[in-house]
């Protein structure tokens, strides 16, 4: 009754985009065109990796999955054996116009940002090469391909540095939420 009351399919509709063979057999990336309730439970396990730095508010839930998972947000989830393990999703800028920190983006209202709202993959996939890389060189394909300009996004002071040579700082933020690390609004023109 839920799932019909919330418009969430049983399964998710997905497009493949890459299955990535050479010593990581079993993984592949997928663009989630509809979220169905079969993989809610996997994403929200995932987001507990999100909620060790951020907060519960980084949780994704029933309820504020499709806030994120939407036919105008850009979804990519990562599975090893059929299990997710990652997901990183783009949000158009514009979606978090009533949010403060979005003003001092001076691309905002003009439709050629994607904001990265997360980024993540499970404990025991991180530091481990491939996994988050690949998912990232998905998404930023992606990106480009529609047209954005720049993708933007909050990381841990001093991380953003090292995506590209232009990326730019736009704005520290010295308290972030919850967490008790600085964070930095990053911004990195897609060439
Ligand atoms: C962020 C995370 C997915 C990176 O995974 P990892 O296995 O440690 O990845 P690596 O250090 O090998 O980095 C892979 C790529 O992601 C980039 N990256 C690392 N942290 C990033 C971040 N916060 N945002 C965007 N890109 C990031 C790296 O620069 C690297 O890029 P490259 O392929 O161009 O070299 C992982 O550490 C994680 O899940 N952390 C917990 C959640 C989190 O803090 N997410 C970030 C904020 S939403």
């Amino acid at each position: 009754m839920e799932q019909l009351a919330l418009g969430i399919l049983e399964k998710s509709k997905t497009k493949v985009i890459a299955e990535i063979l050479n010593g990581f057999n079993g993984f592949k990336i997928e663009f989630i065109e509809k979220i169905g309730s079969d993989d809610i439970a996997q994403l929200i396990e995932v987001s507990e990796e999100l909620v060790k730095k951020f907060g519960d508010s980084a949780k994704l839930t029933k309820s504020n999955i499709t806030k994120y998972f939407n036919k105008d947000t850009l979804p990519f989830v990562a599975r090893q054996n059929s299990k997710i393990i990652g997901y990183i999703i783009g949000v158009p800028l514009e979606y978090f116009t009533k949010e403060a920190w979005s003003h001092y983006d001076i691309n905002l209202g003009k439709d050629n940002t994607m904001y990265t709202y997360a980024f993540v993959v499970s404990e025991q996939f991180q530091g481990r090469g491939g996994y988050a890389k690949s998912l990232k060189r998905v998404y930023l394909n992606y990106v480009k391909k529609r047209n954005y300009k720049f993708i933007t996004g909050h990381t841990e002071l001093g991380i953003a540095k090292n995506f590209s040579k232009d990326t730019e700082t736009v704005k520290i933020f010295p308290e972030w939420y919850n967490s008790r690390v600085s964070f930095e609004y990053y911004r990195r023109p897609i060439k």
